[in-house]
């Protein structure tokens, strides 16, 4: 049996569908069993409550796990949750943990998102267990948050510039997890998980125009008023400074990499921005 933690988020419940579909028992791990109806009922997936916070409760929900998907919450204390992670799942007999980290993950990153990340792979390679690396770059998913501004008014906004980056669906990047987590021979890997293009934001916005036949505009704003519009949005300061610097790193032109992982070790055609924004057009025309 595999453990899936984040089931209820965006990689995780992904990840439990696809492994519940191909037949492999999962047990899910989850904050509140109560926020878990969309994954409860699935065949072969049993549900437990644990917390990042609470190793007692990870030591008990890793019992009888073999292979772990350890999806660290995007917070600012997620090398010591992963700490408590690692060290419940060498109390609990686990073999192998799959991390989900991040494109540019090193503990000598200038950025405390690479560095953060880069500190908990090496955490885990020196624990004695088998590991896995997935760093997957900016999940395309993150345009959803422009849902809003895009239906009713046709505009986005990033602090991006004219940067190419290679963003990539997340169900892609479930696809490459679920293979991981149910097949040998990752054991050691470190997976770089890109979409199949880098497209600039100015290239995105076409494609919206393309697909939902209305002029759709990238802003390009400044570090600044990045800034000021997400503390304005009530998001902590330390998120705004991490976020400023991640993207200073993709106008730096580091963000354009393409891999053929999604191919290779999930063995599917990776998804295009125009086939994620055709799935999502609803969302993008009336949210
Ligand atoms: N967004 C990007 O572009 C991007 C790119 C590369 C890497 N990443 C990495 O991806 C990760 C986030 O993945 P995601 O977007 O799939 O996550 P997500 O949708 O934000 O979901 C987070 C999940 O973690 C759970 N969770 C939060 N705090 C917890 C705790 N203390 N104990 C146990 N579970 C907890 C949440 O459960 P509840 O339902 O209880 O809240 C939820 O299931 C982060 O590590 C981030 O650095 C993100």
């Amino acid at each position: 049996m595999v453990l899936v933690s984040g089931a209820t988020g965006t990689n995780g419940s992904e990840i439990v569908r696809l492994l519940s579909a191909a037949g492999v028992p999962v047990r899910a791990l989850v904050r509140s069993k109560a926020k878990a109806t969309a994954i409860a009922d699935l065949p072969g997936v049993e549900l437990v409550e644990g917390d990042f916070d609470h190793p007692d409760s990870l030591e008990a929900a890793l019992k009888g796990i073999d292979k772990a998907f350890m999806l660290p919450p995007f917070v600012n204390n997620m090398v010591e949750l992963q700490h408590n992670f690692i060290e419940a799942a060498k109390r609990a007999g686990t073999k192998h943990i799959v991390k989900l980290s991040a494109f540019g993950a090193d503990p000598n990153s200038p950025i405390v998102l690479g560095k953060w990340h880069g500190q908990s792979e090496k955490e885990l390679e020196a624990s004695g267990l088998a590991y896995t690396h997935l760093q997957p770059n900016g999940f395309l998913q993150n345009l959803l948050a422009f849902a809003q501004s895009i239906a009713t008014q046709g505009t986005f906004f990033q602090p991006a510039a004219d940067a190419k980056i290679s963003n990539v669906d997340a169900r892609d990047i479930a696809a490459v997890a679920a293979a991981v987590l149910k097949e040998d021979g990752h054991e050691g890997k470190t997976y770089v998980i890109t979409g199949p293009e880098a497209l600039s934001f100015s290239e995105v916005a076409d494609v919206f125009t393309d697909v939902l036949g209305k002029k759709v505009t990238y802003v390009a704003i400044s570090p600044e008023e990045f800034k000021a519009s997400m503390l304005q949005w009530g998001q902590p300061e330390w998120l705004a400074d991490a976020l400023n610097e991640l993207f200073g790193i993709y106008r730096a032109g580091y963000g354009a990499v393409v891999t053929n992982v999604v191919a290779d070790v999930a063995k599917k055609t990776p998804i295009t921005v125009e086939q994620f924004v055709r799935d999502h057009a609803t969302a993008f025309q009336s949210a």
